[in-house]
Formats: structure tokens, C-alpha cells, sequence
């Protein structure tokens, strides 16, 4: 049989911004009045966000691209759990919500997020006075909010769910908070604050909140599309033989375009075009075209900016030449899954050489086809750039499963398969 040849083509329009999608809903629960949000990712994620805030009382129509209307009010204490799912984006961001509230509230999660760290949130929130009961480092945490004293924090890690939890406790418990952290991690709560017109303010790489006597004004948004979703497409696009795909609609902040500048290196032909601003967020399309990749190294710098794309930057750099280094990438022990384990793993057992040394992860590039099992453990950005590494030529991979892309891009499949011009089975399904 001859050897089918990957083209790709047409157009694809990957799914809301997660991060966004979860700042826009809370914001809008705190908001008075009623806010519209268009765009917005309905996985499950930005679905479990929704259902806690529900519970706190907020009035939230169902999660649908096409738009959603929050009623926002004054929250609630819950008359149960708050069940954050997956999502650790929702636990983070909604104690420090809870920092400021008057009452109890216990949050839980699924077996992977109660074993996600949870102290790097909890330790400032005590700071500022909150009472959290905690047995260890992580979920189920009993927090009781009230009133706040404003803290001045230097964040060990560069995590945008730590500053946010922050800055969403200064905002609710009306007192002014400064955060610095190791390297700028995304920004996308400090825009929401700036175009919300909260005092919000950057100085010197510092992020400072502060109060001012005006009560959150309901607000429209439309939510870009994420490029940690648009990631997987562009990198089928790079793997593929031939052709030319355009993804739409996706969002360019400087603090997430890590993922485009490493491509570049690595040779990639990734064109931004038809520039423009929504809702305080850059925004473009990509113009992406198959390329021969070389390998490159990630300096600890960039891996905020790119921090969800390593395990699809890692099996492009699989098939690069020459090896690939990422620097200081320890914080994806503690991602839904052990990411760097698991990245390292699963590579190893598709045939190629890959090693997690210390905090890097090296990957050596390889021209055999990768065949073999992927252990996703349940991880939703396992399983994509897994996928992705299964449309090559000659590729068998299977994965362990496939539900878990419903975190974060429940059509991904779909998309997947319809990015080839001409229609082609990839072994991954
Ligand atoms: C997120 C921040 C990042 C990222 C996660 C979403 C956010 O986590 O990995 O997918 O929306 O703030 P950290 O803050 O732990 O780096």
C-alpha cells in the first residue's frame, strides 16, 4: 500500500480561552447586574466553575459558546460541598474569592485535584486572615472568609492561579494587595480587572490591587479562543506532509505566546495575521504550514509562557532533529497529572529517547514512527498531544483514553479529523 500522505487544510476555530472562561464567569457572579459572555469554553472546566458559583448563589444560564448570562449577587454561603471537578483553576481562583466572603465553605475535587498543592494559595489567603482548615497540602480545605488585612506577597512560583487568588481577596475583601513573582505569568485576571476599571496597576514587575468605593460594574465580553487548544492543531499542521491551515480566533497575549515563539526557533512556519484587540485581549488568526522542526532548548523563562504546551511541544520535538531541552519544568509533576513523568514515559515507550533530568526534560528527535500505548492517566493535554503524535506517518499509538479532552476541548477529535484535506484514519482513535 502506498504511503498516505497528510495534508491538511481549511479552517478550524479551536474553543474559548479556558483561563479567560473562568475569570469572565466569576467576575461576572460578582458582579451587580447582569453580564453577557460569548465565547466562552464549555468543558467541563469552566462547567465546574459555573456549578460552584451557582452553588454560592449566582444566577448562571447554561454554558454555550454562543453566550451566557451570569446574574450576579452578593454570594452565598453553600448548602454542600463545592465540587471543583478537574479543575485547578477553579479551586485556586475561588478561595481566594471565598477569602472575602463571610461565611464556610468546603471545596473537594476529583482524585487528581485533591492531590494538586493547594498551600501555595492557602498561605497567603491565611496571611490575609482567612481561616482555612486544611489537613494537608490539598483538597477537601474547609475556609471561612471575613475580614481581610491587605498583604504585600512575593510568590515562590510563577503561577497566574496564586496571583489571581490574591488579587480576587483584595477584590472581595476590599483591601490592597501587591504580588511579585518569580517570572510574569499570564495576565489575564489584571486585564479583566483594568478593563472592568479596578484599580489595577503594575510597577517594576509588582501587580498591585487597589480598593477602590465602587462596586464591580456588570459587563459584555467575548472570550478569544485558547491557544493552549489551538496548540494541538498548529502542531498537526507542523507534522503534516503537505497543504496549509488556517486556526481562527485565537488569543496572542504576550504571557501565553511562548508556544509560538519556541515554533519559530524549531522552524515552524506560524504567521500571525488579521491583528486585533477583544475585550482588552490580543487576538489573531494563524496561518500555519508543514515544516521540517530542529530541536531547541527552553529556557526556565519561557516555560510560564508556555507552561500548558510543553507535553505538545515535547512531541514535536520528537520528531525534530537533534534534541530538545526544557529547563526547570518541575512544576508539571504538579499539573492534573505528573506531566514531566509522563511526557518522558510515554515517549520512551512510542521508541524515542527521552529523560526528565533533575527539573528538565530532554527529547531526543527521532525519524522512526512512533508505535505503542500512552498512559494518559486521565490528563486531557496527554491525550491531545498524544493524538497529534499519532497522525504520522506510520504511527500506532493508542491511547488509554480519550474522555478527558472534555476538559478543555471537547471537540478536539472532531477537529482533529477534519483539519486533513483528505480524509485519513489516525490509529490514536
Ligand atoms: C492557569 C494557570 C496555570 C495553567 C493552568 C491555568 C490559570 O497554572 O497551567 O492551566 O488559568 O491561571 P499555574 O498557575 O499553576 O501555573
Amino acid at each position: 500500500m502506498a504511503p498516505k500522505v497528510l495534508r491538511v487544510g481549511g479552517v478550524v476555530r479551536p474553543p474559548g480561552d479556558k483561563s479567560i472562561s473562568h475569570r469572565a464567569v466569576m467576575l461576572a457572579a460578582l458582579a451587580r447586574g447582569k453580564s453577557e459572555l460569548s465565547g466562552l469554553l464549555t468543558g467541563d472546566d469552566v462547567k465546574s466553575s459555573a456549578r460552584v458559583l451557582r452553588q454560592l448563589g449566582a444566577e448562571i444560564s447554561r454554558i454555550q459558546e454562543s453566550g451566557v448570562w451570569v446574574s450576579g449577587s452578593r454570594l452565598q454561603a453553600p448548602g454542600s460541598r463545592l465540587h471543583c471537578g478537574n479543575s485547578g483553576t477553579t479551586a485556586r481562583l475561588m478561595l481566594g474569592i471565598l477569602a472575602g466572603q463571610k461565611f464556610a465553605a468546603t471545596l473537594t475535587g476529583d482524585a487528581s485535584l485533591r492531590r494538586r498543592p493547594m498551600r501555595r494559595v492557602t498561605e497567603p489567603l491565611k496571611q490575609m486572615g482567612a481561616d482555612i482548615k486544611e489537613r494537608g497540602d490539598g483538597l477537601p480545605l474547609t475556609i471561612r472568609g471575613g475580614k481581610l488585612r491587605g498583604l504585600t506577597y512575593s510568590s515562590p512560583v510563577a503561577s497566574a492561579q496564586v496571583k489571581s487568588a490574591i488579587l480576587f481577596a483584595g477584590l472581595t475583601g476590599q483591601v490592597p494587595v501587591t504580588i511579585t513573582e518569580p517570572y510574569r505569568s499570564r495576565d489575564h485576571t489584571e486585564r479583566l480587572f483594568a478593563h472592568l476599571g479596578l484599580g489595577i496597576h503594575e510597577r517594576n514587575g509588582a501587580i498591585s490591587y487597589q480598593p477602590s468605593a465602587l462596586s464591580i460594574p456588570s459587563f459584555n465580553v467575548s472570550v478569544p479562543g485558547d491557544i493552549s487548544s489551538a496548540a494541538f492543531m498548529v502542531a498537526a499542521a507542523v507534522l503534516a506532509e503537505g497543504g496549509e491551515l488556517l486556526v481562527e480566533n485565537v488569543g496572542v497575549n504576550p504571557t501565553r505566546t511562548g508556544v509560538l515563539v519556541v515554533l519559530k526557533r524549531m522552524g515552524a512556519h506560524v504567521e500571525r495575521i488579521n491583528l486585533r484587540d477583544e475585550g482588552g485581549e490580543p487576538v489573531a488568526d494563524l496561518f500555519v504550514r508543514p515544516a521540517a522542526l530542529s530541536g531547541t532548548e527552553v529556557s526556565a523563562a519561557e516555560i510560564p509562557t508556555l507552561v500548558d504546551e510543553v507535553p505538545v511541544l515535547a512531541v514535536l520535538a520528537s520528531r525534530a532533529r537533534g534534541s530538545t531541552v526544557f529547563r526547570e519544568v518541575g512544576e508539571l509533576r504538579v499539573k492534573e497529572s505528573n506531566r514531566l513523568e509522563l511526557i518522558a514515559a510515554n515517549l520512551r515507550g512510542l521508541g524515542v529517547r527521552a529523560q526528565v533530568l533533575g527539573n528538565d526534560l530532554q527529547v531526543e528527535g527521532t525519524e522512526k514512527a512512533p508505535r505503542g500505548r500512552v498512559e494518559t492517566a486521565k490528563d486531557h493535554r496527554l491525550a491531545m498531544a498524544f493524538a497529534v503524535l499519532g497522525t504520522v506517518d506510520g504511527a500506532n499509538v493508542k491511547l488509554s483514553e480519550q474522555k478527558s479532552v472534555a476538559v478543555s476541548y471537547p471537540e478536539f477529535f472532531r477537529d482533529l479529523d477534519r483539519i486533513y484535506a483528505r480524509r485519513t484514519t489516525h490509529d490514536a482513535r
